[in-house]
């Protein structure tokens, strides 16, 4: 596969992984998951993790999942590249893996001090993509190593934190985001 090829195929499996973020933002609101709750003073996960952002984010990466599938008979060879279909499993695990990573990352933001929408650089770029990688590989392993060679996966952890940057910047200068990260 030469460079394109992997970016393709890296975006198209990523994207049910990437979506959820993005949805959240869009629809997120209402109660708080940690219902106010403290811990040593400070917010377990804050305003920032609600049930209908995550829930929003989980129904959209799956939704998106399933569509790909249909898609990628139309799609399969025009990359030259063969593109990856969705197991059930992967459906949720990735959108599912995606938003329980920035949960995750929320949970260590409030514990080391950081208010909701600070920046924790690393983190905020790649929480979603360790969460939606670790939950496939555990529920999928067959299907987690066919697709994700060692080149996609390279791919990935490059292409994730440039094209979260771009986005946030663009859902910030839409007023749809507080904070350009
Ligand atoms: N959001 C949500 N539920 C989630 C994730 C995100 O409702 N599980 C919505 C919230 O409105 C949130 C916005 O999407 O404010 C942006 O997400 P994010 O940057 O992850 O949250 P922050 O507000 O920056 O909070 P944190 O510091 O905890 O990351
Ligand atoms: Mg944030």
């Amino acid at each position: 596969m030469d460079l394109v090829a992997v970016l393709a195929v890296a975006f198209w499996t990523m994207l049910p992984a990437y979506v959820p973020n993005n949805a959240a933002v869009l629809v997120g609101g209402g109660p708080p998951i940690d219902g106010g709750r403290t811990w040593n003073d400070k917010r377990l996960l804050g305003d920032g993790k609600t049930w209908l952002g995550t829930a929003a984010g989980i129904a959209a990466g799956a939704s998106l999942a399933l569509l790909l599938n249909v898609l990628q008979p139309l799609l399969d060879g025009a990359v030259g590249a063969t593109l990856p279909t969705f197991e059930p499993a992967v459906v949720v695990s990735l959108p599912v893996g995606a938003m329980v990573g920035d949960i995750a990352a929320s949970f260590l933001k409030r514990r080391s001090g950081r208010q909701r929408g600070a920046a924790f650089p690393g983190l905020d770029q790649l929480d979603f993509v360790v969460g939606g990688l670790a939950l496939t590989a555990l529920v999928a392993p067959g299907w987690f190593l066919e697709t994700f060679t060692a080149a996609v996966l390279a791919v990935v952890l490059v292409m994730t934190p440039v094209l979260h940057v771009g986005t946030n910047l663009v859902a910030y200068k839409l007023s749809l985001k507080s904070e350009p990260w």
